[in-house]
């Protein structure tokens, strides 16, 4: 039987909590050990407490990490992730850069659609390739979980291609996967004159066909003025929840169009983005119970100012979660570290709450709340060693990967540290 030992954590942050996603104060509770020591037999967490407590556990044979120095912390979940794409966009950067708004390269056939044009030129084999690159990123950064979006697709055949290459994440890495059909991220070339006639493709063939061959968990549209509206994507959320797809969905992100009362009205798990949620808004979110997946990435790079009100989807008792949005387009970050050092700077969490944005919110926004997102007795060895003394090291000092040590069902799918 394999046994691991990590002890003498400067910090295990161990997310220990109710059985459920934090919300207002609880989100400031970490649960720190100070000189902490996790034993882990055949991928699942035995014992979690101070190394004088814990490290007697240790058998013949057992696997003996020192973590002195270092902080150790549940695997991230990144609860929003575009990993499958064909190339990437730098020239719209660029002219981005240069004052060109993403709408506006969106209008003259670039952003989605431009990508959409090369992932379908590319093979199935170049597509797994991307998948399993993006997945290897994602480990070494501390990330244990995603929830992976199709969407460069946008036709039947390329939407499953992309599932396909995302399923191989799942089978051919040690990163654990929760696959969202997004067949409505944008209206394809060759349904520009007839929006509503793609959305009836999305809701009466992709929806249906995802659901029946088992290829996605969840379901997701980009409602925006200049994509999907309000009842378009009322339409795609309804099928997907008709065929048991979880729904999820951008919303209010560039403009308020009140996709926060529409993800409360189809009890969507999560309601993506928010930057332009007012007050009703995040009234909507709480008593709707939804999910708020925050997305400081896509602000940051696209030179935008207006975050998502964190502060007050927190005062108001909101759950909470911080997700990279990694995409070619809005958002090419795939480190949690760096979103978190958003959310503090930018946004104003606490590290602490950002650490549990990350781990056990995430967790229980792709409904895996009871096996990953925290260092508790019975669940899944997902856990990261940060070079850092002190959690808040890994916000405070950003643009590093302080990931050291990444552990994956109780197996190491990372080193990097230093000798002694
Ligand atoms: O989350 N909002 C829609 N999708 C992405 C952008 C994707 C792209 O530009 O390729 C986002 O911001
Ligand atoms: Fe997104």
């Amino acid at each position: 039987m394999a046994t691991l030992l990590i002890e003498h954590a400067s910090e295990l942050v161990t997310m220990e909590g109710p059985a459920r996603a934090r919300v207002g104060k609880e989100l400031a509770e970490p649960a720190i050990v100070e000189d902490g020591a996790v034993f882990v037999r055949d991928g699942l967490i035995e014992a979690v407490g101070t190394t004088a407590d814990v490290a007697g556990l240790a058998e013949a044979g057992t696997v003996r990490i020192d973590a002195s120095g270092l902080t150790v912390a549940p695997g991230f979940v990144d609860a929003h992730t575009h990993p499958v794409f064909a190339g990437w966009r730098a020239a719209e950067y660029e002219l981005r850069v240069m004052g060109a708004t993403y709408e506006e390269i969106a209008a003259a056939g670039g952003g989605i659609r431009n990508s959409v044009r090369r992932t379908r030129a590319a093979s199935d084999a170049e597509l797994a390739a991307v998948a399993l690159h993006n997945a290897s990123v994602f480990l070494a950064h501390g990330t244990t979980t995603i929830e992976a979006k199709s969407g460069y697709g946008l036709s039947v055949a390329d939407e499953l291609r992309l599932l396909g290459a995302i399923r191989r994440i799942a089978t051919d890495t040690p990163l654990e996967v929760s696959p969202t059909l997004l067949g409505a991220h944008e209206v394809p070339d060759e349904y520009r004159d007839r929006p509503d006639a793609y959305v009836d493709l999305v809701v009466e063939e992709m929806i249906p066909r995802v659901a029946r061959e088992g290829l996605a968990e969840g379901c997701d549209v980009f409602c925006e003025s200049h994509v999907f509206s309000i009842e378009q994507s009322r339409r795609v959320l309804e099928a997907a929840k008709a065929y048991g797809l979880v729904p999820r969905f951008h919303a209010d992100q560039l403009t308020r169009g009140g996709g926060a009362e529409l993800a409360a009205e189809v009890g969507a798990a999560s309601a993506d983005h928010l930057e332009q949620l007012d007050d009703a808004g995040v009234d909507a979110i709480v008593r709707g119970g939804v999910t708020a997946v925050l997305l400081p990435g896509s602000v940051y790079h696209l030179g935008l100012s207006r975050y998502a009100p964190a502060r007050k989807l927190i005062d108001a008792g909101a759950k909470v979660v911080l997700a990279t949005d990694f995409n070619p387009g809005s958002s090419p970050v795939p480190s949690m570290q760096m979103v978190l050092s958003l959310a503090c700077t930018q946004m104003r969490m606490r590290p602490c709450e950002a650490f549990a944005a990350a781990t056990i919110n995430a967790a229980y926004a792709l409904g895996r709340g009871d096996r990953v997102g925290s260092i508790e007795k019975g669940k899944q060895a997902d856990i990261v060693a940060f070079d850092a003394p002190d959690h808040r090291n890994v916000p405070y000092v950003f643009g590093v990967n302080h990931a050291v040590l990444v552990v994956k069902r109780g197996a190491i799918v990372a080193d990097r540290r230093g000798p002694g």
